[in-house]
C-alpha cells in the first residue's frame, strides 16, 4: 500500500501565505453579512466563559437554537442579522459549518447541498461535509500549534491536505476510508498487511524526520478506534493531530505541549491519582517538562514507536496474530 495515496490538494499560495478568499455574497446573506458571521467564528476560540454561559441559557430557555448558540453573540451585535440566521433552514442544519470558507459555496451556492455527518470525543464537534467528489472536514483546533503540524502532515501527504480555514478551525481534504481496524481480515492479501505496517512506518519516519511527535494512538486504541484510514486502492492517512508535538523549538516547549506529553504517558495515570489540587497538576507539568529538557529529540519521539507496538498488539487482538505480526514487521522495515 502506497502512504497517502491519492489526490491532495494545494491550499497555500506562495511561502507559507494564507490564501484568503473575500466573502461572497449568496443573495441570503450580503459579502458584509458573512464577513460579520465569519469574525463571530473566528472569535469563538477566545470566547469568555459568561458568553458561553449566556448561549447555554438562552438554549436552555428556548430562545437561542442549538446550531446557533456558537454565534449568540451576534444577537447583541446585530439582531436582525441572527434574527435571519434563526429562520434559515441551512443554518440550523450546518450551524457555523455553512460560512466556512469552502463550504459556503456548497451549502448556500447549489442546488444541493453536501451531506453532513457529525463525530469528534475530544475536541468537541467535527463537520464532516460530503460534496459528492470534494469533501472537508471541519474541526476546532486542540492545541496551538496543531494547524502548523496539519499543514506538514499535509505536505508530506501523511496526513489530509488542509484547505483555508477560519481562526480556531481546520479545515481539511475529507478522507473517504475507514479504520484501519475496520479492514476485513478474510479478503486481505497476506503481502498488503505487511504493505501497510511499511506504509505506517514510512509515514511516522517522515513525520519525525520533520520533528513531529504524533503522540497519539494510531493503528488502535482499546476500543479499536483508528487514527489511520485506509482507501479502497490501498492509500493510507493519518488523521487528527490534536496532542501532536512539533519538537523544533526543543528543548524549549510551551506548558501544552508538556502538558500534552505528560497526558500521554502511562505513568500520567499514576501520578495524576497522587496529585490532589491543580497546583499539583501544575508541579507535574513543571517537573515533567524539565525532564524533557534533558531527553534528546529522538527519546521524545521515541515514544510514538512504543504506542504504534502497543496498536500492534491491539490489532492482534482484533484482527489475529497474523496480521498483527506482519503489520508489525513491515512497520518495523519502514520505519528503517
Ligand atoms: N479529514 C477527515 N476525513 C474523514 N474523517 C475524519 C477526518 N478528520 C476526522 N474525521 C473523523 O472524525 C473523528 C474525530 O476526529 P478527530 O480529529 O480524531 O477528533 P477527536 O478524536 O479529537 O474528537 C475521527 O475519528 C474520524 O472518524
Ligand atoms: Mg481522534
Amino acid at each position: 500500500m502506497a502512504a497517502g495515496a491519492g489526490c491532495r490538494r494545494r491550499v497555500f499560495a506562495g511561502a507559507g501565505i494564507r490564501r484568503l478568499t473575500p466573502p461572497v455574497s449568496d443573495g441570503t446573506y450580503t459579502a458584509a453579512e458573512v464577513g460579520e458571521i465569519r469574525r463571530a467564528i473566528a472569535f469563538l476560540e477566545n470566547r469568555p466563559a459568561v458568553e458561553r454561559a449566556a448561549a447555554e441559557t438562552a438554549v436552555g430557555e428556548g430562545r437561542c437554537p442549538p446550531p446557533l448558540a456558537p454565534l449568540w453573540g451576534l444577537s447583541v451585535e446585530n439582531p436582525a442579522l441572527f434574527e435571519r440566521l434563526c429562520g434559515d433552514a441551512k443554518a440550523l442544519a450546518y450551524s457555523i459549518f455553512g460560512f466556512f470558507p469552502t463550504i459556503h459555496g456548497w451549502v448556500y451556492g447549489q442546488e444541493t447541498p453536501p451531506a453532513v455527518a457529525w463525530e469528534g470525543r475530544t475536541r468537541g464537534l467535527v463537520a464532516l461535509l460530503d460534496n459528492g467528489e470534494d469533501g472537508a472536514a471541519v474541526k476546532p483546533k486542540q492545541s496551538r500549534r496543531e494547524d502548523e503540524i496539519a499543514a506538514i502532515a499535509g505536505e508530506l501527504a501523511v496526513g489530509p491536505g488542509q484547505r483555508e480555514s477560519l481562526a480556531g478551525f481546520l479545515c481539511e481534504d475529507l478522507v473517504r476510508g475507514r479504520f484501519f481496524t475496520e479492514l476485513p481480515v478474510e479478503t486481505v492479501a497476506e503481502e498488503s498487511w505487511l504493505e501497510a505496517g511499511q506504509g505506517l512506518g514510512r509515514m511516522m519516519a517522515a513525520l519525525h524526520g520533520r520533528g513531529i511527535c504524533y503522540n497519539d494512538a494510531t493503528l488502535s486504541d482499546p476500543e479499536g478506534r483508528s487514527h489511520l484510514l485506509a482507501d479502497e486502492n490501498g492509500g493510507m492517512t493519518l488523521i487528527d493531530f490534536g496532542v501532536s508535538v512539533l519538537l523544533d523549538q526543543h528543548p524549549r516547549l510551551e506548558g501544552e505541549e508538556v502538558f500534552n506529553l505528560l497526558r500521554t504517558d502511562p505513568m500520567f495515570r499514576v501520578f495524576r491519582g497522587m496529585a490532589s489540587s491543580p497546583e499539583d497538576i501544575q508541579g507535574l507539568v513543571y517537573d515533567y517538562g524539565r525532564r524533557l529538557a534533558g531527553m534528546s529529540r529522538e527519546a521524545i519521539l521515541s515514544r510514538d514507536l512504543r504506542f504504534t507496538e502497543q496498536g500492534i498488539g491491539f490489532v492482534a487482538q482484533r484482527m489475529g496474530e497474523r496480521v498483527g505480526a506482519l503489520v508489525g514487521t513491515g512497520f518495523r522495515e519502514g520505519y528503517g
